[in-house]
Protein backbone atom coordinates (compact mmCIF):
# COMPACT_ATOMS: atom_id res chain seq x y z
CA UNK A 1 0.00 0.00 0.00
CA UNK A 2 1.01 3.61 -0.58
CA UNK A 3 0.81 6.78 0.59
CA UNK A 4 1.77 10.35 -0.91
CA UNK A 5 4.54 12.61 0.90
CA UNK A 6 5.22 15.84 -0.87
CA UNK A 7 9.29 17.49 -1.52
CA UNK A 8 10.54 20.68 -2.39
CA UNK A 9 11.45 20.32 -6.14
CA UNK A 10 14.62 22.69 -5.78
CA UNK A 11 14.86 23.74 -9.73
CA UNK A 12 11.31 25.09 -8.98
CA UNK A 13 11.86 26.78 -5.71
CA UNK A 14 12.20 30.44 -5.36
CA UNK A 15 13.14 30.41 -1.53
CA UNK A 16 10.37 32.77 -0.98
CA UNK A 17 10.14 31.33 2.67
CA UNK A 18 6.25 30.93 2.47
CA UNK A 19 6.03 27.59 3.05
CA UNK A 20 7.98 27.52 6.39
CA UNK A 21 7.31 31.22 7.79
CA UNK A 22 3.51 31.34 6.75
CA UNK A 23 2.80 27.43 7.04
CA UNK A 24 3.50 25.37 10.40
CA UNK A 25 4.95 22.11 9.51
CA UNK A 26 3.20 19.45 11.66
CA UNK A 27 6.47 16.91 10.93
CA UNK A 28 9.65 18.45 9.74
CA UNK A 29 11.48 15.34 10.21
CA UNK A 30 9.66 12.98 8.42
CA UNK A 31 6.73 14.37 6.32
CA UNK A 32 3.38 12.40 7.12
CA UNK A 33 1.47 13.70 4.44
CA UNK A 34 -0.57 16.81 5.10
CA UNK A 35 -0.23 18.81 2.25
CA UNK A 36 -0.27 22.13 3.70
CA UNK A 37 2.82 23.27 2.08
CA UNK A 38 2.21 21.48 -1.06
CA UNK A 39 -1.62 23.81 -1.52
CA UNK A 40 0.17 26.84 -0.30
CA UNK A 41 2.81 27.28 -2.40
CA UNK A 42 2.69 29.48 -5.19
CA UNK A 43 5.91 28.25 -7.06
CA UNK A 44 4.02 24.79 -7.25
CA UNK A 45 7.36 23.65 -6.29
CA UNK A 46 6.42 21.28 -3.95
CA UNK A 47 5.80 18.17 -5.45
CA UNK A 48 4.04 14.79 -4.81
CA UNK A 49 5.38 11.79 -4.27
CA UNK A 50 4.42 7.48 -3.45
CA UNK A 51 6.20 5.93 -0.72
CA UNK A 52 5.36 3.00 0.90
CA UNK A 53 3.13 3.08 3.79
CA UNK A 54 5.11 2.77 7.38
CA UNK A 55 4.70 -0.31 9.66
CA UNK A 56 1.60 -0.32 12.05
CA UNK A 57 1.32 1.24 15.23
CA UNK A 58 -1.42 0.69 18.15
CA UNK A 59 -3.65 3.29 19.08
CA UNK A 60 -6.99 3.87 21.24
CA UNK A 61 -9.79 5.52 18.85
CA UNK A 62 -13.05 5.60 20.99
CA UNK A 63 -12.01 3.59 23.67
CA UNK A 64 -10.74 0.45 21.03
CA UNK A 65 -7.60 -0.73 20.08
CA UNK A 66 -6.34 -0.71 16.63
CA UNK A 67 -3.77 -0.55 14.17
CA UNK A 68 -3.05 2.02 11.91
CA UNK A 69 0.20 3.48 9.84
CA UNK A 70 2.83 5.28 11.36
CA UNK A 71 4.08 8.48 9.43
CA UNK A 72 0.58 9.67 8.65
CA UNK A 73 -1.25 12.31 9.87
CA UNK A 74 -4.27 11.58 12.21
CA UNK A 75 -6.74 12.39 9.59
CA UNK A 76 -5.20 9.31 7.10
CA UNK A 77 -4.59 7.23 10.50
CA UNK A 78 -8.58 7.11 11.05
CA UNK A 79 -9.54 7.19 7.75
CA UNK A 80 -8.00 3.81 6.94
CA UNK A 81 -10.50 2.79 10.36
CA UNK A 82 -13.17 3.56 8.06
CA UNK A 83 -13.85 6.90 9.85
CA UNK A 84 -15.43 9.40 7.17
CA UNK A 85 -13.82 13.30 6.43
CA UNK A 86 -16.16 15.63 4.04
CA UNK A 87 -15.40 18.86 2.39
CA UNK A 88 -19.20 19.55 2.65
CA UNK A 89 -20.79 19.09 6.03
CA UNK A 90 -22.47 15.63 6.10
CA UNK A 91 -23.12 14.19 9.44
CA UNK A 92 -21.54 11.92 10.59
CA UNK A 93 -18.80 12.25 8.72
CA UNK A 94 -16.01 14.74 10.52
CA UNK A 95 -15.68 17.93 8.81
CA UNK A 96 -12.48 18.79 7.38
CA UNK A 97 -12.81 21.67 4.40
CA UNK A 98 -9.76 23.68 4.21
CA UNK A 99 -7.06 20.77 4.92
CA UNK A 100 -4.50 23.28 5.67
CA UNK A 101 -4.73 23.52 9.49
CA UNK A 102 -6.14 27.31 9.30
CA UNK A 103 -9.97 25.96 10.10
CA UNK A 104 -9.89 23.69 12.74
CA UNK A 105 -13.44 22.27 11.77
CA UNK A 106 -11.59 18.44 11.64
CA UNK A 107 -10.99 18.24 15.46
CA UNK A 108 -10.37 15.58 17.22
CA UNK A 109 -9.97 14.86 21.38
CA UNK A 110 -5.80 13.35 21.34
CA UNK A 111 -5.30 12.59 24.85
CA UNK A 112 -6.90 15.56 26.58
CA UNK A 113 -6.03 17.64 23.84
CA UNK A 114 -8.22 19.32 20.95
CA UNK A 115 -6.13 18.85 17.75
CA UNK A 116 -6.87 19.37 14.21
CA UNK A 117 -6.32 16.18 12.66
CA UNK A 118 -5.12 16.96 9.09
CA UNK A 119 -2.52 18.45 10.55
CA UNK A 120 -1.49 16.37 13.50
CA UNK A 121 1.03 13.04 13.26
CA UNK A 122 -0.54 10.03 14.35
CA UNK A 123 1.66 8.39 17.30
CA UNK A 124 1.87 4.94 18.64
CA UNK A 125 -0.27 4.75 21.64
CA UNK A 126 -2.23 8.01 21.32
CA UNK A 127 -5.94 7.37 23.14
CA UNK A 128 -7.92 9.70 20.45
CA UNK A 129 -11.98 10.56 20.64
CA UNK A 130 -13.75 11.22 17.68
CA UNK A 131 -16.57 13.56 19.56
CA UNK A 132 -15.83 16.43 21.23
CA UNK A 133 -17.29 17.48 24.60
CA UNK A 134 -20.08 19.36 24.40
CA UNK A 135 -18.91 22.62 26.16
CA UNK A 136 -15.55 22.86 24.36
CA UNK A 137 -14.38 26.53 23.11
CA UNK A 138 -13.72 26.91 19.57
CA UNK A 139 -10.49 28.40 17.88
CA UNK A 140 -9.27 28.96 14.58
CA UNK A 141 -6.54 31.51 13.41
CA UNK A 142 -7.96 34.89 12.52
CA UNK A 143 -5.81 37.92 12.61
CA UNK A 144 -4.71 40.65 10.13
CA UNK A 145 -6.96 43.02 11.90
CA UNK A 146 -6.97 46.25 9.68
CA UNK A 147 -9.21 49.45 8.83
CA UNK A 148 -10.50 49.19 5.43
CA UNK A 149 -11.14 52.50 3.01
CA UNK A 150 -14.32 50.87 0.82
CA UNK A 151 -15.14 47.54 2.84
CA UNK A 152 -16.04 44.51 1.06
CA UNK A 153 -18.25 42.61 -0.90
CA UNK A 154 -21.46 42.97 1.63
CA UNK A 155 -20.97 46.87 1.77
CA UNK A 156 -23.76 48.72 0.57
CA UNK A 157 -22.69 51.30 -2.19
CA UNK A 158 -23.98 54.21 0.34
CA UNK A 159 -20.99 53.58 3.04
CA UNK A 160 -18.49 53.13 0.40
CA UNK A 161 -15.86 56.06 -0.15
CA UNK A 162 -16.16 56.48 -3.91
CA UNK A 163 -14.10 58.59 -4.69
CA UNK A 164 -12.87 60.29 -1.72
CA UNK A 165 -9.56 59.71 0.58
CA UNK A 166 -8.16 56.20 0.76
CA UNK A 167 -7.22 56.89 4.61
CA UNK A 168 -11.01 57.76 5.58
CA UNK A 169 -12.20 54.14 6.49
CA UNK A 170 -15.48 53.29 6.49
CA UNK A 171 -14.97 49.31 8.25
CA UNK A 172 -12.66 47.62 10.56
CA UNK A 173 -11.88 43.67 9.66
CA UNK A 174 -10.72 40.97 10.57
CA UNK A 175 -9.43 37.61 8.14
CA UNK A 176 -9.61 33.61 9.18
CA UNK A 177 -7.22 30.77 8.06
CA UNK A 178 -8.37 28.35 5.67
CA UNK A 179 -10.55 27.91 2.67
CA UNK A 180 -12.48 24.75 1.33
CA UNK A 181 -12.14 26.32 -2.63
CA UNK A 182 -8.43 25.68 -3.92
CA UNK A 183 -8.29 28.95 -6.71
CA UNK A 184 -5.60 29.51 -8.27
CA UNK A 185 -6.08 33.48 -8.35
CA UNK A 186 -6.74 33.11 -4.61
CA UNK A 187 -6.31 37.25 -3.75
CA UNK A 188 -5.75 36.84 -0.41
CA UNK A 189 -3.15 33.54 -0.23
CA UNK A 190 -1.20 34.40 2.42
CA UNK A 191 -3.97 34.41 4.97
CA UNK A 192 -5.87 31.49 3.24
CA UNK A 193 -2.53 29.23 3.85
CA UNK A 194 -1.85 30.16 7.14
CA UNK A 195 -1.36 27.74 9.67
CA UNK A 196 1.15 29.04 11.86
CA UNK A 197 -0.45 31.98 12.94
CA UNK A 198 -1.98 31.80 16.84
CA UNK A 199 -5.65 30.77 17.03
CA UNK A 200 -8.18 32.41 19.23
CA UNK A 201 -11.58 32.21 20.62
CA UNK A 202 -14.49 34.00 18.97
CA UNK A 203 -14.36 36.09 22.14
CA UNK A 204 -10.93 37.31 21.91
CA UNK A 205 -11.24 37.72 18.01
CA UNK A 206 -14.70 40.19 18.54
CA UNK A 207 -13.05 41.99 21.73
CA UNK A 208 -9.85 43.22 19.22
CA UNK A 209 -12.17 44.05 16.23
CA UNK A 210 -14.03 46.26 18.59
CA UNK A 211 -10.59 48.07 20.08
CA UNK A 212 -10.22 48.59 16.52
CA UNK A 213 -13.74 50.45 16.02
CA UNK A 214 -13.33 52.68 18.60
CA UNK A 215 -9.80 53.06 17.34
CA UNK A 216 -10.71 54.07 13.53
CA UNK A 217 -14.20 55.47 14.80
CA UNK A 218 -16.57 53.40 12.39
CA UNK A 219 -19.72 51.76 12.59
CA UNK A 220 -19.05 48.28 10.57
CA UNK A 221 -17.13 45.23 11.53
CA UNK A 222 -16.62 42.61 9.23
CA UNK A 223 -15.09 39.27 8.77
CA UNK A 224 -13.33 37.44 5.88
CA UNK A 225 -10.83 35.13 4.61
CA UNK A 226 -9.84 32.54 3.62
CA UNK A 227 -13.52 31.47 4.26
CA UNK A 228 -14.89 32.34 8.00
CA UNK A 229 -18.07 30.03 7.42
CA UNK A 230 -15.54 26.46 7.78
CA UNK A 231 -15.91 26.64 11.17
CA UNK A 232 -19.43 27.18 12.17
CA UNK A 233 -19.18 26.86 15.75
CA UNK A 234 -16.61 29.24 15.91
CA UNK A 235 -18.08 31.62 13.61
CA UNK A 236 -21.83 31.91 15.20
CA UNK A 237 -19.64 32.20 18.61
CA UNK A 238 -18.03 35.32 17.17
CA UNK A 239 -20.79 37.57 15.88
CA UNK A 240 -22.89 36.70 19.53
CA UNK A 241 -19.99 38.03 21.17
CA UNK A 242 -19.41 41.23 18.85
CA UNK A 243 -22.72 41.77 19.15
CA UNK A 244 -22.84 41.92 23.07
CA UNK A 245 -19.67 43.66 22.58
CA UNK A 246 -21.59 46.40 19.75
CA UNK A 247 -24.89 46.22 21.25
CA UNK A 248 -25.82 50.16 19.88
CA UNK A 249 -28.11 50.13 16.74
CA UNK A 250 -25.47 51.80 14.52
CA UNK A 251 -23.17 48.76 14.45
CA UNK A 252 -22.95 46.99 11.50
CA UNK A 253 -21.75 43.44 11.54
CA UNK A 254 -20.45 41.79 8.36
CA UNK A 255 -19.52 38.80 7.02
CA UNK A 256 -18.06 38.19 3.24
CA UNK A 257 -17.88 34.46 2.45
CA UNK A 258 -17.87 31.90 -0.89
CA UNK A 259 -20.84 30.87 0.54
CA UNK A 260 -20.57 27.25 -0.52
CA UNK A 261 -21.40 25.55 2.57
CA UNK A 262 -24.07 28.45 3.77
CA UNK A 263 -27.42 26.29 4.71
CA UNK A 264 -30.60 27.89 5.33
CA UNK A 265 -30.03 26.56 9.31
CA UNK A 266 -26.66 28.17 9.29
CA UNK A 267 -28.08 31.14 7.51
CA UNK A 268 -30.94 31.45 10.54
CA UNK A 269 -28.00 30.79 12.87
CA UNK A 270 -26.11 33.50 11.65
CA UNK A 271 -29.09 35.89 11.35
CA UNK A 272 -29.75 35.13 15.31
CA UNK A 273 -26.35 35.92 16.46
CA UNK A 274 -26.45 39.14 14.85
CA UNK A 275 -25.10 39.61 11.47
CA UNK A 276 -26.64 42.93 9.62
CA UNK A 277 -24.82 42.86 6.22
CA UNK A 278 -23.46 39.89 4.10
CA UNK A 279 -21.33 39.33 1.01
CA UNK A 280 -21.93 36.18 -0.51
CA UNK A 281 -19.39 35.60 -3.91
CA UNK A 282 -21.13 33.83 -6.54
CA UNK A 283 -17.77 33.16 -8.31
CA UNK A 284 -19.70 31.55 -11.26
CA UNK A 285 -23.27 30.15 -12.63
CA UNK A 286 -22.05 27.41 -15.42
CA UNK A 287 -19.80 24.37 -13.46
CA UNK A 288 -17.36 24.36 -16.02
CA UNK A 289 -16.79 27.99 -15.13
CA UNK A 290 -16.79 27.44 -11.37
CA UNK A 291 -14.44 24.66 -11.32
CA UNK A 292 -11.88 26.91 -13.27
CA UNK A 293 -12.63 29.67 -10.68
CA UNK A 294 -12.28 27.76 -7.92
CA UNK A 295 -9.90 24.37 -8.85
CA UNK A 296 -12.79 21.83 -7.49
CA UNK A 297 -12.39 19.14 -9.47
CA UNK A 298 -14.41 16.80 -8.28
CA UNK A 299 -17.46 17.62 -10.21
CA UNK A 300 -20.13 16.47 -7.48
CA UNK A 301 -18.32 18.33 -4.67
CA UNK A 302 -18.05 21.37 -7.09
CA UNK A 303 -22.14 21.34 -7.95
CA UNK A 304 -22.33 21.10 -4.63
CA UNK A 305 -20.68 23.99 -3.46
CA UNK A 306 -21.77 26.01 -6.67
CA UNK A 307 -25.81 25.36 -5.94
CA UNK A 308 -25.47 26.05 -2.14
CA UNK A 309 -23.95 29.39 -3.34
CA UNK A 310 -27.03 30.36 -5.39
CA UNK A 311 -29.51 28.88 -2.84
CA UNK A 312 -27.86 30.82 -0.11
CA UNK A 313 -28.37 34.24 -1.84
CA UNK A 314 -32.12 33.31 -2.56
CA UNK A 315 -33.04 32.22 0.69
CA UNK A 316 -31.87 35.67 1.81
CA UNK A 317 -33.04 37.35 -0.89
CA UNK A 318 -36.88 35.62 0.13
CA UNK A 319 -36.91 35.55 4.07
CA UNK A 320 -34.35 38.33 4.88
CA UNK A 321 -33.06 40.86 2.43
CA UNK A 322 -33.18 44.31 2.65
CA UNK A 323 -35.53 44.50 5.90
CA UNK A 324 -33.41 42.31 7.79
CA UNK A 325 -29.96 42.43 6.57
CA UNK A 326 -28.35 44.08 3.82
CA UNK A 327 -26.83 41.58 1.39
CA UNK A 328 -24.38 42.29 -1.71
CA UNK A 329 -23.44 39.74 -3.78
CA UNK A 330 -19.56 39.42 -5.48
CA UNK A 331 -18.87 38.75 -9.09
CA UNK A 332 -14.75 37.73 -9.91
CA UNK A 333 -13.88 38.78 -12.93
CA UNK A 334 -10.98 38.29 -15.08
CA UNK A 335 -10.64 37.21 -18.88
CA UNK A 336 -8.63 34.35 -17.96
CA UNK A 337 -11.21 33.10 -16.63
CA UNK A 338 -12.86 31.58 -19.93
CA UNK A 339 -11.12 29.80 -23.11
CA UNK A 340 -13.21 32.21 -25.23
CA UNK A 341 -15.18 35.45 -25.74
CA UNK A 342 -18.44 33.50 -26.41
CA UNK A 343 -17.73 31.54 -23.32
CA UNK A 344 -17.00 34.74 -21.37
CA UNK A 345 -20.39 36.21 -23.01
CA UNK A 346 -22.58 33.46 -22.13
CA UNK A 347 -21.50 32.61 -18.31
CA UNK A 348 -21.88 36.66 -17.52
CA UNK A 349 -25.31 36.44 -19.60
CA UNK A 350 -26.53 33.36 -17.76
CA UNK A 351 -25.14 34.50 -14.20
CA UNK A 352 -26.90 38.07 -14.48
CA UNK A 353 -30.20 36.54 -15.49
CA UNK A 354 -30.27 34.00 -12.88
CA UNK A 355 -29.64 37.05 -10.01
CA UNK A 356 -32.15 39.22 -11.76
CA UNK A 357 -34.80 36.38 -11.30
CA UNK A 358 -34.09 36.30 -7.73
CA UNK A 359 -34.02 39.90 -7.63
CA UNK A 360 -32.65 42.89 -9.75
CA UNK A 361 -31.85 44.96 -6.82
CA UNK A 362 -29.26 43.30 -5.22
CA UNK A 363 -26.57 45.18 -5.03
CA UNK A 364 -23.42 43.10 -7.16
CA UNK A 365 -19.99 43.75 -6.85
CA UNK A 366 -17.75 43.00 -9.61
CA UNK A 367 -14.31 42.13 -8.20
CA UNK A 368 -11.41 42.61 -10.83
CA UNK A 369 -9.17 39.63 -10.21
CA UNK A 370 -5.79 40.74 -10.19
CA UNK A 371 -2.57 38.34 -10.80
CA UNK A 372 -1.51 36.31 -7.72
CA UNK A 373 -0.88 33.32 -5.78
CA UNK A 374 -0.85 30.55 -9.19
CA UNK A 375 -1.51 33.03 -12.18
CA UNK A 376 0.66 35.71 -12.01
CA UNK A 377 0.87 35.38 -15.57
CA UNK A 378 -2.39 36.89 -15.88
CA UNK A 379 -2.97 40.61 -16.23
CA UNK A 380 -5.55 42.84 -13.97
CA UNK A 381 -8.41 43.66 -16.28
CA UNK A 382 -8.16 47.21 -17.58
CA UNK A 383 -11.14 50.02 -16.10
CA UNK A 384 -12.33 49.70 -19.68
CA UNK A 385 -12.84 46.07 -19.40
CA UNK A 386 -14.78 45.95 -16.44
CA UNK A 387 -16.67 49.26 -17.30
CA UNK A 388 -18.07 46.69 -19.85
CA UNK A 389 -18.99 44.10 -17.94
CA UNK A 390 -20.51 46.42 -15.45
CA UNK A 391 -22.34 47.80 -18.30
CA UNK A 392 -23.36 44.56 -19.59
CA UNK A 393 -24.93 43.49 -16.24
CA UNK A 394 -26.91 46.62 -16.11
CA UNK A 395 -28.36 45.68 -19.84
CA UNK A 396 -29.52 42.47 -18.49
CA UNK A 397 -31.56 44.30 -15.83
CA UNK A 398 -29.20 44.30 -13.12
CA UNK A 399 -30.22 47.71 -11.30
CA UNK A 400 -27.42 47.88 -8.72
CA UNK A 401 -23.60 47.05 -10.35
CA UNK A 402 -20.65 48.26 -8.17
CA UNK A 403 -16.93 48.00 -9.83
CA UNK A 404 -13.80 47.47 -8.28
CA UNK A 405 -11.26 48.81 -10.30
CA UNK A 406 -7.26 49.40 -10.19
CA UNK A 407 -8.41 52.88 -10.25
CA UNK A 408 -11.18 52.93 -7.26
CA UNK A 409 -14.52 52.15 -7.42
CA UNK A 410 -16.98 52.94 -10.09
CA UNK A 411 -20.78 53.71 -8.53
CA UNK A 412 -23.88 52.21 -9.34
CA UNK A 413 -26.51 53.93 -11.65
CA UNK A 414 -28.85 52.76 -8.75
CA UNK A 415 -28.04 53.10 -5.11
CA UNK A 416 -29.04 49.96 -3.20
CA UNK A 417 -32.75 49.81 -2.40
CA UNK A 418 -33.84 51.13 1.51
CA UNK A 419 -35.07 48.75 3.79
CA UNK A 420 -38.86 48.96 3.07
CA UNK A 421 -38.76 47.09 -0.12
CA UNK A 422 -40.57 44.58 0.49
CA UNK A 423 -42.54 45.73 3.34
S1 LIG B 1 -9.70 20.86 7.84
FE1 LIG B 1 -8.20 20.58 9.36
S2 LIG B 1 -7.84 22.65 9.97
FE2 LIG B 1 -9.24 22.90 8.35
Amino acid sequence: MVHQIYRRNLDKCWNCGFCTEAVSCPSPQACIGCQSCYLACYREAIEPIKQKIKPEITIIVDEQPVSVPSQVTIKTALETLGIRFSRFPHSPDIFAPCQTGGCFSCLVLVDSKILRSCHMPVKAGQHIQTKLPEDFIPHRIVGWYSPHPVGGVGTPGSAKNFGRSRFSYIEVACFTAGCNLRCKTCQNFDTTYNSRAPAVTPHEAAEILTRLRKKYHVNRLAISGGEPTLNRRWLTQFFSELKSLNPDPDARLHLDTNASILTPDYIDELVLAGITDIGPDLKAVQLATYQIITGITEPTLARQYLETSWAAVKYIADYYYPNQIFMGVGLPYNAAFFSSSDQKETELHKWGARLSAIDDHIQVCILDYRPTFRRRDICRPSVEEIRYVKQLLEGIGLKTVIAQTKLGHLPPIQPAPDRLKHQ
